[in-house]
């Protein structure tokens, strides 16, 4: 039997170069190989942190699958779906909420991570604190067997096994599977400032920034702090704009930059200026089929529609075994 994948990002906005050659690249990579694969839009879990920005997730999320399906995510080979669109989700959610302990989730790490990041403005509501209970929804419904997702992710990953544990025991049946994560190493990459590329702290690139709002970005990125002036040498390998050329620039190019800047025979302009023009001739036949879906925003919908019909087929067969279970297959009417 084909194994099952299954991953989901949240609708917050378009996505940065940060997602698309980390999350999504690896996304792209497994539809090579023979899986069954679910992808969805997390709309619900947007929520849980940003109930007040609630008005802007549905055009966050045609404009995130936009940048999905011009970077090369296939609906003929993914399902595509949405997450608020499959009300199963919502059920399982409850039922499984009855068969979760609370300090299970107050001990999740990312539960005061997040609480410390976001303050308790964002977080103080019930629906966070059983966030993870959702995710976990997410996945076992479909009885995923793999789900690609990042390091932040993997506690979540372990807390839905241990769900699935529970729950199965305490049904006395094996209806979840427990899933593993697949953990695929993607490219590091930081932003503007030198920190990590992310759309909290405003440094990221974007697939939806023009050719000329990109240069003009790369023009202020951060470089190595070791080349002061022109001739101080620096390390390639330690800067942010060497990291894309690893992506952007075929590999004796990159060679031969990593050298030229060990020996300060090359300056950080002239080093962005490769990397513009190698990254806005890659970025360009995406950002320009981006536009296209863009302009048809209904063809996005239709496919969304499509695959959340054909993702409720799978969903609603698991409630009727998880009520069953629960109920032992009897029904009040
Ligand atoms: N929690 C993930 C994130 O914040 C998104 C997500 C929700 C997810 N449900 C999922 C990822 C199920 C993988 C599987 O990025």
């Amino acid at each position: 039997m084909k194994k099952t994948i299954l991953s989901g990002m949240r609708p917050t906005g378009n996505l940065h170069l940060g997602n698309l050659y980390g999350a999504l690249s690896n996304w792209i990579e497994l539809q090579k190989e023979d899986y069954n694969r679910f992808y969805f839009v997390a709309d619900w879990h947007a929520l849980t942190t940003g109930f007040k920005d609630s008005k802007e997730i549905p055009d966050n999320s045609i404009e995130m699958v936009a940048d999905w399906l011009s970077f090369g995510l296939d609906e003929k080979k993914s399902t595509l779906f949405v997450q608020s669109l499959v009300k199963e989700h919502a059920e399982l959610f409850l039922l499984l909420s009855m068969a979760t302990p609370v300090g299970w989730l107050e001990r999740v790490p990312s539960y005061k991570d997040q609480i410390a990041q976001l303050g308790k403005d964002k977080t103080s509501n019930y629906g966070f604190l059983g966030y993870p209970v959702l995710m976990a929804v997410d996945i076992i419904i479909y009885k995923a067997h793999l789900v690609p997702v990042g390091i932040d992710q993997v506690a979540h990953l372990e807390f839905t096994r241990e769900i699935v544990r529970h729950f199965n025991s305490n049904v006395g049946k094996d209806i979840f599977i427990e899933p593993q994560p697949l953990l695929t190493q993607s490219a590091k990459i930081l932003g503007l400032d030198g920190r990590k590329m992310s759309k909290s702290y405003g440094n990221a690139i974007y697939l939806s920034d023009t050719k000329e709002e990109t240069e003009k970005k790369l023009k202020v990125m951060f470089t190595d702090p070791r080349r002061k002036r022109r001739t101080d040498p620096g390390v390639a390998e330690e800067c942010g704009i060497f990291m894309l050329h690893k992506i952007f620039t075929e590999k004796n190019k990159q060679d031969e930059i990593k050298h030229a800047c060990s020996k300060a025979e090359i300056g950080c302009v002239e080093c962005k200026k490769i990397l513009s023009k190698n990254l806005n001739d890659a970025l360009e036949p995406i950002r320009q089929k981006r536009q296209e879906l863009i302009n048809k925003k209904d063809d996005i919908r239709d496919i969304l529609s499509e695959g959340s019909k054909k993702a409720s087929k799978y969903a609603k067969n698991t409630l009727e075994e998880v009520r069953d279970a629960i109920f032992s297959s009897k029904r009040i009417v």
